[in-house]
């Protein structure tokens, strides 16, 4: 391995006035900690509204002067981390900023797995703004990239991540979101012979694991929300894998909306890098719910214990941040190993 991508040597390609990237982190641990204390309590809308906040007050003291590209929707239906939002302390270097604060709200409400807290951040003009519609997504790891195609018949991408993972269909595992939408694409998928795995909610963190190699799932089809698709975008592309995606708009109010943000193309596949196309592209996630990828937020005597995953185009690193929070810095909680 070449020395330049190991410890330091990358660091002249990194702009010297970035927000650091543990700055990034703690905006999605206060989210994350805040959206886990309704764990179970059956209240999306609060855990939602308690992600937001936090994630909103951490960014007040930020050093960037941030605007939100993806959020909680347009100016006018969302009071906080609306696109078009400025965000940060405003003395720093300008980044667009995609978020969503808690992506898997029935998956806290009702104390299940894989929920996440969420942000991608990159230069000016690096995020897509992607309207807040369905997006019918194919996702792929790194073997596959550039190799499978959203027209293709489902049976012959199978195939194609197949050959690329070196095993049969048969062998394969894929992520759907479990809707009355997939009913003829898992009839396809299975007539292929291929697993399923069908999820209730969070297909960005299926298309995460579907990047990391150990996880035993290898793709993500079907459609999901366009958001978590720039989302994912972002992440898969710090990591070599691929998302290909397509705008599937369920009202025309949704598609008129879209042509304001300049979509004409209704068909066009986007590809990973059409969707995160920034250079200085970096992806963070803290865990809400026990995930197979992140550990949810914990609570003990006077702390919380969270776990986040940092993706860094630039530095060419993923790091897995795993932090204990006291609640008081006079009477720290006690310390746990594991
Ligand atoms: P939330 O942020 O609303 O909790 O979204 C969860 C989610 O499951 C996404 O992961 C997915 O892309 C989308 O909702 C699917 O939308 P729908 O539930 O309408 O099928």
């Amino acid at each position: 391995m070449a020395t330049t991508t190991q410890g330091t040597a990358p660091l002249s390609r990194i702009p010297e006035d970035r927000p650091s990237s543990l700055e990034l982190v703690r905006i999605t641990e206060a989210a994350a900690i805040a959206a886990a204390h309704w764990m179970g309590h059956g209240d999306n809308n609060s855990a939602d509204q308690a992600a937001v906040e936090a994630m909103r007050r951490s960014m007040e003291d930020a050093r960037f002067n941030g605007r939100i590209v993806i959020g909680e929707g347009e100016r006018d239906e969302a009071p906080m981390l609306y696109i078009g939002e400025k965000v940060g302390r405003g003395d720093g270097p300008e980044v667009d900023i995609a978020v969503d604060p808690l992506e898997g709200t029935n998956p806290v409400a009702k104390g299940r797995p894989n929920a996440i807290a969420v942000m991608a951040v990159s230069e000016p003009g690096g995020l897509l703004h992607a309207p807040d519609t369905y997006m019918e997504k194919l996702v792929v790891g790194p073997p596959a990239r550039g190799k499978v195609d959203l027209d293709r018949p489902v049976e012959e991408n199978l195939k194609i991540i197949a050959d690329s993972l070196r095993r049969d269909v048969s062998d394969l595992t894929i992520v759907i979101l479990d809707r009355t939408r997939h009913e003829k694409l898992i009839n396809q998928v299975r007539d292929a012979g291929a697993r399923i795995k069908l999820i209730e909610d969070g297909d960005l963190m299926g298309a995460l694991s579907v990047a990391i190699a150990g996880t035993g799932v290898h793709a993500v089809m079907g459609t999901g929300g366009a958001p978590e698709g720039v989302l994912a975008a972002a992440a898969l592309r710090c990591i070599g894998a691929e998302i290909l995606g397509r705008l599937r708009f369920r009202n025309d109010e949704e598609r008129a909306r879209a042509r304001k943000m300049g979509v004409t193309d209704e068909k066009r596949v986007y590809r990973t890098e059409d969707l995160a196309s920034g250079n200085d592209l970096r992806f963070v996630a803290t865990g809400v719910t026990d995930g197979e990828v992140l550990k949810g937020t914990h609570f003990f005597a006077r702390g919380a214990r969270t776990h986040s995953i940092l993706l860094d185009r630039l530095m060419g690193k993923l790091r897995f941040i795993d932090t204990t929070h006291f609640e008081d810095i006079d009477r720290p909680p006690l310390i746990r190993l594991e």
